[in-house]
This record gives C-alpha cells, structure tokens and sequence, in this order.
C-alpha cells in the first residue's frame, strides 16, 4: 500500500512532459506539447501534452489522461506499478505504508503461499519428468494428447501421484508449515491425517502477471464418471479467481502485438493453441468470464474473439461474455466451432493454416453472430425477428460510447432492414432504464408497450440531451470554481449582487428541480461536485484528472479537450477573456442550464406522445393529454427565457 500522502508527492513531482518525452518525441507547439501518436501509426501529429494541465490527449486513438494514465497506456503498468516507476525516476521514497501487524502477517503469508506454490509446482513437474509413475501415466497422457515436450516444458506441467499424501509428506519434509498447506489448497486434513488435494491428476499451473504460480487445475485420468473431470485450486490470499486468466503470462505480448485477443474455455485450449502457433490466447477456467478478467485483458488490447464450442452451453457462455465484453467498451467478435468439437480438439484435428483460416472466415460480429444463431430455425417469423432485434438492441445499449452505440444502430439497420430511428428509440428507452436504474433508483413510470409502435420523433432528442448534459459537466470541470454575479436575498431581505461559484449554481438548478444526468458518467463526476460542495469545497478537472479511476480521469480529459475547447471557440463564442469577466460566464451557464431544462421536457413530452399511441382508455388518453398540454407550457416557458437569454 503507497501511502496517499506519497501518491500525491509523485503526482505533484511528476514532470508530465519529461516523461512523456522519453517515449515520445514532442515539439513545443505554443503553451502545449505536440507529437506523433505512440498508439496508432500516423504522419501528422494529433498527439498533444498540456504541462499546465498536466495531461495528455491523443487525438486519434481518443486515449487521455494524467502521467500516470500515459505509463498505464503505454507501459501496460498497472496503478502502483506506474507510480513506483515514477517514484524511482524522481528519487521518491515509498515508504510502504506503517505496517500493522495484520499487514505484516498478511504479507508473510501471502509471500509463503508463493513459496508453497512454487515448491508444489516443482514437485509435479519432477514427479511428471523424473518417476516411472509420472512418465507412464502423466507424460504419456500427454503425448497421447498431442503435446510436444516444448509445450509441457513452456507451460510446466506437472503430474500429482496416485499415493494420498506423496505431496504432503514431501512438502512438510521441505520444511513448509502445516498450516500454510492447509491454507494453500493442496493439503486437506481430517481426523485421519492429511492427505492431497490432487492426487493421479495431470497437473496445470496457473500464473499471475509477473509469472508466479499461484494455483492448479488437475485433470484426472480416469474415464469413468466417479471424480470431477478437473480440480481447481480453492480460492487463497493470492489467487482471487475473478481476477486471474489463464495464459495471460505467457500470451500477453502477442496479445499486444497481435492486437487480439482469443477467449478460450479452459487449460487445454490455451495450450492447443499455443501449439497450433496462436499465442494471444487465455481462458477464464474454472469460473464463468468475470468484468474483473476483462479488465485485465484491456490492458493489452481492445479487441476479444470469443472462440467457444458450438453447443447450447458454449452459445450461452458467448451471449454473456458479449454484453460483459461490450459493457467494458471492448470490440468482441465471436467464432464457434462445429457441432462437438471445441477449440482443443479442432485445432488438434486440422492443420495449423486450415485452423488459422477456418477462424479467419467463421469470424463474426456481435450484431451477425446474434441474429445468426437467434433466427437460426425461423427466418420468416416475424416475431422472432423482433425479439432478435431487441435482444441486439439490449448488447448496443450496454456500450459505454454513444458514437459506437451509434454505429451499431446503423448496422442492424442496414441489416434488417429497419429504420434506424426507431432502433434508436428503442436504444433510448434501455438507455434511460440503465441510467435511471444506477443513479437514483427511480424509473420513470412509463407503462410497457402492449404493441411495438414506436412512432418516428422529429429530433432524436436523447442525444441532444446527453449533449447537453456533457456541456455543462463540462462548464463545471473547466469554470466551476469562478463566481458568477447573482442577486441573492441577505439577511435583511433585500437584494445584493454577489459572486456565486459556477458549480454551486448548476448543482443548486438540479436539486430544485429534481434532474439528474441521464448518462451514468457524468452522474458520477456530478456526484463528485455535489459530495465536495456539501464540505464547501468546490472541485475543478485537476481533481478528477488525479484520480485514481483511470476511466473517470480519461473522461475528463476528454470533456475538457474537446476540439472546440482547444480552439478556444466555445471560449470567443462566449467572449470569456479573463477570470473576472463573470458576467459572460453568467449568460453561458444560465443558457445551458436552461437549454437542458428545456431538454428534459421535450423528451418527457415525446414520451408522454409515444404513450398515447398504445395506450387507448379513455380516462387515461385524458391525463396523459393534460399531462403533455402542461409539459408544453413548461417548455413553452423555457424556449422563451431562452430566447431572453440569447438576444440579450
Ligand atoms: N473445465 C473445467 N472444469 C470441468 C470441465 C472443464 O475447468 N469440470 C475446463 C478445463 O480447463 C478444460 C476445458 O474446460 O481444459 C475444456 O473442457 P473439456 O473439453 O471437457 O476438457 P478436456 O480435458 O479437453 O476433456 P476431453 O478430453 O474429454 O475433451
Ligand atoms: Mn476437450
């Protein structure tokens, strides 16, 4: 554990341009940093490093962030990996946090468990290579499989012996700690002794990032169905399954180089593959895919093919890891084997370039995959169409980026031949469901549909919406700390001008009226403001640019970059020259308060309108057009304070 007080002398030492400059090479380009993209190869430069904000953005492949961020991005660090690397350069000491004694003996432990996984590994691996038992059971096994002696000695498999405690004995013989072994897994004790958790298995060790053996599956070699087909490791202090991937070790520079990654189902894939000469491949083993795994591979690389078997189970497990691929803002594609083989066995069967090409030409997209297998028996059925579409609708709903959303849309509605309008409000709708559903818990209270009629809006009003929420998440990143002149009420009653920060405005408009930010980020960063103010602090983008969510920094870089803010056209637009110029900064914020207000209603309009074309009862058409004739009074009033606003 980095104390904070160190985090935040690394982040304050840091010179964001000199490291940058050690693996780029950067031009002065007037009070910025400009260079060629290290992320995507380009001839002109779209590479930019601000000193004064201490970040950097990169235009072409969109990454941003503070140095830390760039070391992440570039080095593939993790968090504290980059700020020690940090700290080494400018001679900052760690001094590792004052340890408890719970955090020495929790480190000591963890430190024992390696050793133990380490003496374990090389045990099996003995018993595997160097006893008649281990060669005429495990290593034959293996070749019977297909393994060359590279591919056994690469992944250091191993062998577990037929006798109860072969490894017990031998590990307490070595001096490692009853307790520990128990803690570890591989030794259980009952009232007889102890006896192995692996026994007359063909062992598989499972690594963590830096190599280390932290647990192992074992495959029996029995056929008959008494024993489970594979044991895994239990969970310990250093093998949290959510968070590991098998293969990631020794697949994560092809994964970078190849810019792929293939999803796999278990051990005896991965090393398949391997041998086959695909080496960006890991498997979640033992645990259904986790967002704790994805994450680990977007260090690497934003592109997943999900390589499953072709059966019911393995078309399941691909629709999961889709939306849970998709929701992490990773392009997936899947591929499926034909009917009873997986990945193992059909690379093992076919040659390597007849394998390569078959995964080559049965690459799908998630849009085709889906509608594939959905309308697979019923083509011509109308409602299975619709439901296929929804179903698709739901996975584009779950991807962070609108501009991606938008894209997807566009696809399914070239390929069913549908408007795209319609995709989009239906989009919308799931949109405003998630976002509501995480933010405030509350849902709009729109009845469901009976029939799907969705009429064509005039203005795809959503968008706008989100629009207008990044401007003013954006007035507040960038303003939010300077005063705008406003009348307030002093204790006698009477009105004074006084400077009111920008943010405190903008949060005291959505309390009053109740909004919140339909896009789930920029609730987050709102939140943020809101938590701050309460302590009367007012928070600006450095806050967030320092902060350790890596997602929430990039965001803000973003927001706060944008190609009209550098230029500097929002800023002429509103002729905002210095920090005390507050009157313009009054008018902007005002403006795109109300404009969002103005926003809200029109969409709270349209689905009033929506809901009055499914909706036939009578005393219900009633309210709902009494409803709509006071929403469009409110933004009757809205359109006009705006107008004031704008010719002012
Ligand atoms: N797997 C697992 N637990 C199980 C079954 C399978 O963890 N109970 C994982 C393993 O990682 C295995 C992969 O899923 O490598 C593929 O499963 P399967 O084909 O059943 O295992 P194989 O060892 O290839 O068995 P077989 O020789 O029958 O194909
Ligand atoms: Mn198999």
């Amino acid at each position: 554990m980095i104390p904070k007080e160190t985090i935040d002398n690394i982040f304050e030492t840091a010179d964001i341009v000199e490291v940058v400059g050690q693996f780029v090479s950067l031009k002065k380009s007037g009070s910025n940093f400009k260079g060629l993209s290290p992320f995507v190869n380009e001839k002109t430069p779209s590479f930019m490093v601000s000193p004064a904000k201490r970040i950097f953005k990169d235009f072409s492949s969109g990454k941003g962030g503070n140095v830390v961020t760039f070391l992440m991005e570039h080095e593939h660090f993790s968090y504290p990996e980059a700020l020690k690397w940090l700290a080494k350069k400018y001679q900052i000491e760690i001094e590792e946090k004052e340890q408890t004694p719970e955090d020495l003996a929790l480190n000591n432990e963890k430190e024992q468990l390696y050793i133990i996984h380490n003496y374990a590994n090389t045990f099996f691996k003995e018993q595997l290579n160097q006893t008649s038992e281990g060669k005429s059971i495990g290593l034959s096994y293996y070749k019977q499989r297909g393994y060359s002696l590279n591919t056994i000695e690469k992944f250091e498999l191993g062998y577990s012996p037929e006798k109860s405690t072969a490894f017990s004995t031998a590990a307490l013989e070595a001096g490692h700690k009853q307790e520990l072994l128990v803690d570890s897994g591989l030794v259980k004790a009952n009232e007889k002794g102890n006896y192995d958790f692996f026994r007359g298995r063909v062992i598989f060790p499972i690594h963590n990032l830096t190599g280390r053996v932290i647990g192992f599956g074992g495959r029996t070699l029995r056929s008959d169905k008494k024993t489970a087909k594979y044991f895994n490791s239990p969970e310990t202090e250093i093998y949290k399954k959510s968070h590991v991937l098998y293969g990631l070790y020794n697949a994560k520079n092809a994964i970078i180089k190849q810019e792929n990654c293939f999803l796999v189902e278990g051990y005896t894939d991965v090393i398949s593959l391997h041998q086959a000469g695909i080496e960006n491949v890991v498997s979640s083993s033992g645990t259904s895919l986790t967002e704790g795994q994805i994450r680990l591979i977007k260090r690497f690389t934003k592109n997943i093919t999900i390589l499953y078997d072709g059966d019911a189970a393995g078309i399941k497990a691909s629709f999961r890891g889709i939306d849970l691929i998709l929701k992490e803002g990773l392009n997936v594609h899947v591929v499926l084997f034909p009917d009873g083989e997986d990945p193992d066995s059909y690379s093992q069967k076919e040659s390597n370039s007849v394998f390569r090409n078959y995964l080559e030409e049965n690459k799908k997209g998630f849009i085709q995959f889906k509608s594939e297998i959905l309308l697979s028996e019923t083509k011509s059925d109308p409602i299975k169409k619709a439901e296929t579409i929804k179903d698709i609708i739901v996975s584009i709903s779950v991807i962070p980026d609108q501009i991606t959303r938008n894209v997807f849309i566009r696809e399914t509605s070239q390929k069913f031949d549908m408007d795209e309008q319609v995709l989009l409000n239906e989009l919308n709708k799931l949109l405003r469901k998630n976002a509501y559903g995480k933010t405030s818990g509350y849902i709009p209270e729109t009845p469901a549909p009976k029939v799907v009629n969705v009429q064509k809006l005039k203005k795809n009003n959503f968008n706008e919406l989100e629009f207008q929420e990044r401007d003013l998440i954006r007035l507040m990143l960038m303003y939010g700390d300077l005063g705008i002149p406003l009348e307030i009420e002093n204790n006698e009653g009477s009105l004074v001008e006084e400077k009111y920060p920008l943010a405190q405005f903008v949060i005291e408009e959505m309390i009053s009226d109740k909004l919140n930010y339909v896009n789930e980020d920029y609730q987050k960063i709102y939140n943020e403001f809101l938590d701050a103010l309460e302590n009367d602090l007012i928070l600006n983008d450095q806050h967030f640019i320092n902060n350790p969510d890596q997602n929430l920094n990039s965001l803000v870089v973003d927001i706060t970059t944008s190609k009209d803010v550098l230029s500097e056209n929002w800023i002429k637009k509103h002729n905002i020259h210095t920090k005390t110029e507050g009157t313009q900064l009054k008018k902007a914020v005002i403006e795109s308060v109300t404009i969002f207000k103005l926003r809200v209603t029109e969409n709270l309009i349209s689905e009033k309108q929506q809901q009055l074309k499914v909706d036939v009862e009578e005393e219900n058409v009633f309210n709902i057009l009494k409803d709509i004739k006071q929403l469009t009074n409110v933004r009757n009033i809205f359109a006009q304070e705006l107008g004031i606003i704008i010719t002012k």
